[in-house]
């Protein structure tokens, strides 16, 4: 099992995506960091402890992390994820799950003062990451692999006509770990998360196979796919963040090309990914750009791990079922 560190900031893709990563045969969540994104930080913090204790993992421990960008005032997504950060679904907490005392930056900087066969995968603004950074400027070289769920290459932006959200939100900190963090950044971003689409019939399979969680699932992304269909009338959601785990575990789910990449920190284009694929800037390559993806594979994992169904009753349906 390879053993990551999750940092996010949930958010109902988000939510998605740490069930994913906690019930994956493959991988050990050793700890989760929090970041303000689509809903303020606590709220975020809040929906991690929801999720935990959902899969009976209240073991995992919680690092809470940055209130507000490195520079620019804090502009949530709860227009997109609800207030409560979970489709407006406003579930209690029902554990006294206390999160760790040490904030989310000061723990990944401490966690990489020296080589160690962990992962982090980044599904928020990297707020926390470049703060981290900033703490330790070796923290890249120590980790196994980064993976980030952010920016695009050549799909439209989903918060600007060129950039992505969790780079949009604070492009100073994506700016400062695209130049600084001095390992390969492998970036999930929506030139292929746009293909994960969770469709009405997908949700409606996931009702039908497991009931529990298929509610679950289906009663946190009724707010995302209403937002969906006013904004980009798209039937269903995209859910992004999940991809970036599976690809994580898979990484032959996704193709792509290295490159320098550089973000753009202010004026209309902020947040906006500069892939420098043909090399214009003559710089080295510092992050590996996903521009093409296998959906119907990425969803016979996400449900054969998710759904507690016979993993060949799962694939044998999804071969029959409208993926469109
Ligand atoms: O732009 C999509 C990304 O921003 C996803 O990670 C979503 O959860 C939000 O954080
Ligand atoms: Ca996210």
């Amino acid at each position: 099992m390879r053993k990551v560190i999750i940092d996010c900031d949930p958010g109902i893709d988000d939510t998605l995506a740490l069930m994913l990563a906690i019930k994956a045969p493959e991988i050990e969540v050793v700890a989760i960091t929090t970041v303000c994104g689509n809903a303020p930080v606590d709220i975020g913090t809040k929906n991690v402890i929801k999720c935990l204790e959902r899969l009976d993992r209240l073991d995992i421990p919680i690092y809470q992390g940055a209130k507000q960008p490195l520079k620019q005032p804090f502009i949530s997504a709860q227009d997109t994820h609800g207030m409560d950060g979970l489709g407006e679904t406003n579930r209690p907490i029902n554990s006294r799950k206390t999160i760790e005392d040490q904030g989310a930056a000061s723990f990944l900087a401490q966690t990489f003062a020296q080589d160690v066969p962990i992962s982090v995968i980044a599904l928020g603004p990297l707020t926390n990451i470049a703060t981290a950074l900033q703490l330790n400027p070796d923290m890249g070289r120590h980790m196994d692999r980064f993976v980030t769920m952010g920016g695009t290459y050549k799909s439209h932006g989903n918060c600007s006509p060129v950039a992505e959200y969790n780079y949009w939100c604070d492009p100073d900190a994506a700016a400062l770990v695209f130049d600084k963090l001095g390992t390969c950044i492998e970036m999930v971003g929506l030139d292929v998360t746009r293909a994960i689409v969770f469709t009405p019939t997908l949700i409606e399979y996931c009702c039908r196979m497991d009931p529990d969680t298929g509610g679950f699932m289906r009663d946190i992304t009724r707010f995302y796919v209403d937002f969906h269909w006013q904004q980009e009338r798209i039937l269903g959601c995209v859910i992004n963040d999940p991809l970036a785990i599976a690809y994580f575990i898979d990484d032959t789910l996704c193709q792509g090309f290295d490159s320098y990449t550089a973000v753009e920190t202010k004026g209309l284009s902020r947040g906006q990914t500069l892939v420098d694929r043909y090399d214009f800037w003559q710089k080295a390559a510092n992050s590996k750009i996903m521009t093409d993806v296998d959906s119907r594979q990425f969803f016979k994992k996400f449900l054969t791990v998710l759904l507690n169904a016979h993993k060949e009753t799962i694939e044998a349906d999804l071969e029959k079922l409208q993926m469109g």
